[in-house]
């Protein structure tokens, strides 16, 4: 996730530009860059120094030349290709004359180079984007003006973006379009802007504009003009913002958690985009290891802490379900210590959001020292898990700034599964056919997220409910148990009531005698096969005065016998209910802790990424 920014008639367009960029850091910061552009001249200044790259920037552009109206800026969270300055955007053609700026991925970009540079076309980075300024130059040397030469080379283009677009033959003119990552224009008298997200522009700009899916949209001094792929006008739909700027960088929403949580849809199909060759065979691109050295993997180890441990027991269900490989999940500060046995042929995974807790860390760092081959699977790019690994796998779920974690969890579970799908791949474990129903079904995932996040009241309204229980059992079966364990975790570290998550046959042999009048059981209820067996565990909590919650697929006609209340989710392949059942949970513990009054964005005691032991 990027953040850009443009801006066409300014008379402080540096200024505009840096400040803009400043309010988009949350949205990636390890490297930042503008270009400012008039009549035959592009002014460009690029910099990657960690989190202080749009400060270097400030720095850099004490150089730039007065006199620019107009120009674009971007703050990188790197996908493909290393955090360094060559990889910063904006990204130029072979004339220096067309910059651009990009978020969001383009699947089909390694074909798109091979052709452009087939025809003489130099690259000067290893960024995905780039492709994008050389499309555009071709186009404009066919005669096309900038708008038509957006339009036309985004025909050919595969993935997501938001892209911005400037020459220095068509100057004080910005070319943009969207494809799933967010886009806004704003306009105020004499002067238009563009940016990822309002905040940016929101103390500058008077009026407010989104910009769907497939548009396109012409920015001059005195305001735009918007067009579909194909040339005909589309009216942008005005926004109703009256918003003050922290408001703003939560989306409009009362805080991030929210935010986040909402975000998940975006945040699974991010991570799974650009995931397969044409050949059908599942790839990591930044997955340093290879085939062979992952068919040659015995056994698997996962470790990890909280929300992505409990990600790291999905993927055993998944690994050892579908690759047949026999999987180990060990909570990270335990794995450390425990003097464990590796083996040659033993992978070890670790998860971490931030790639920086010190506990994963760690032991991932004893992993290697015994001589397992190591992968990390992270969210912050060039992270010390990253760094640590000797490979890595990047979630796409963008910044999680809320303390709980929520989208990064969906985001872990459908890497994990696809790295999965991966080694079943190689091990020939399942058919291509099993293997392409199973991508496909995951990619669709997110439309079913999008469906569970719409019962948001429902959920609401149930937590307020039971807002005075004080004691909670999560209960599970299968890949509903990790899932029960992480809606114990968002409730109790949000909430601050007391909250256990259990497998659900396990109740029986103690913990079931806790169980009485006012005790909350919450259960995961979505896996019809283990169904009756949940239903019996189901009766017995109730029998002994248990007030029951269940979690049920919308299909589910029996759950009504045993259970108080239902949380209805869309029903789906048992190996992906966590990322769907997951939502109600979240939503339940988020709204019991804000009617409770807590700060969900910073609970009590927690740090968003813990680097003490
Ligand atoms: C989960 O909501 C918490 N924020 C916490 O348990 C977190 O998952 C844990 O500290 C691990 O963090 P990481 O994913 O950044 O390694």
């Amino acid at each position: 996730m990027c953040g850009i920014i443009g801006v066409v008639g300014d008379t402080d367009t540096v200024s505009t530009l840096l400040s803009g960029l400043e309010r988009l850091e949350y949205r990636g910061y390890d490297s930042a860059g503008v270009a400012l552009v008039r009549p035959g001249e592009t002014w460009r200044a690029r910099c990657a120094d960690g989190t202080e790259s749009v400060a270097a920037l400030r720095r850099a552009c004490d150089e730039a030349p007065a006199g620019f109206r107009s120009g674009i800026g971007h703050t990188r969270w790197a996908t493909h290709g290393a955090p360094e300055a060559i990889n910063a955007h904006p990204h130029l053609d072979c004339s220096g004359h067309v910059a651009i700026i990009h978020n969001g991925i383009i699947e089909n970009h390694t074909e798109l180079q091979e052709g452009l540079e087939a025809r003489g076309h130099v690259f000067t980075s290893v960024t995905d984007s780039e492709v994008l300024a050389h499309l555009i130059e071709e186009a404009r040397g066919r005669g096309l003006d900038l708008l038509d030469a957006v339009r036309d080379a985004l025909g050919v283009v595969r993935g997501a973006f938001a892209l911005a677009a400037m020459d220095a033959t068509e100057s004080d003119v910005i070319v943009a379009a969207r494809r799933i990552s967010p886009l806004v224009v704003g306009t105020a008298a004499g002067v238009t802007y563009l940016a990822s997200d309002v905040p940016a522009i929101l103390d500058r700009a008077s009026a407010f504009y989104a910009v769907n899916d497939d548009e396109v949209v012409r920015l001059g001094p005195e305001g735009f003009r918007a067009v579909d792929l194909e040339g005909a006008p589309v009216r942008l739909r005005q926004l109703a913002i009256d918003w003050d700027l922290e408001t703003a960088e939560k989306g409009g929403h009362d805080d991030f958690m929210t935010k986040e949580i909402l975000e998940q849809p975006d945040a699974l199909r991010a991570t799974l985009l650009d995931r397969r060759r044409p050949d059908g065979s599942i790839t990591f691109d930044e997955l340093r290891v290879s085939d062979d050295e992952l068919r040659a993997v015995k056994r698997v180890v996962l470790v990890a802490a909280g929300t992505s441990h409990h990600a790291a027991l999905v993927a055993k269900y998944a690994i050892e379900r579908w690759a047949r490989l026999s999987v180990e999940v060990d909570i990270a500060s335990e794995y450390r210590y425990r003097d464990p046995v590796v083996e040659v042929g033993t992978l070890v995974i670790g998860v971490s959001q931030s790639g920086e807790t010190i506990d994963t860390i760690q032991a991932v760092r004893e992993a290697k020292r015994r001589g397992a081959r190591v992968v990390g699977i992270a969210n912050i790019v060039d992270s010390s898990l990253a760094r640590e690994a000797d490979a890595v796998i990047y979630t796409r779920a963008g910044l999680e700034v809320s303390v709980a974690s929520t989208k990064s969890f969906v985001a872990q579970v459908a890497a994990l599964e696809l790295l999965a799908l991966r080694l079943a791949q190689l091990r020939q474990t399942l058919a291509e056919s099993e293997i392409d129903a199973l991508v496909r079904g995951l990619g669709a995932v997110g439309t079913l997220v999008e469906k569970a996040l719409g019962r948001r009241d429902e959920v609401a309204a149930l937590a307020l409910a039971l807002l005075d229980a004080r004691d909670f059992f999560f209960l599970g079966r299968h890949v509903g148990f990790p899932t029960a364990l992480e809606g114990a975790l968002k409730l109790k570290e949000i909430s601050y009531r007391h909250a256990e998550g259990y497998p659900a046959g396990e109740l029986k042999h103690g913990p079931l005698a806790l169980i009485e009048p006012g005790v909350v059981v919450v259960a995961v209820a979505t896996d019809l096969a283990l169904h009756e067996k949940l239903l019996s565990n189901l009766a017995e909590v109730k029998a002994r005065g248990a007030t029951v919650v269940a979690v049920a697929t919308d299909d589910d006609e029996t759950i009504d016998s045993v259970a108080d209340y239902v949380l209805r989710v869309p029903a789906t392949e048992p190996m992906f209910s966590p990322m769907v059942d997951v939502v109600a949970l979240q939503l339940f513990a988020y709204a019991m802790a804000r009617g409770l009054g807590r700060n969900v964005d910073r609970p009590r005691n927690l740090a968003k990424t813990v680097t003490v032991e």
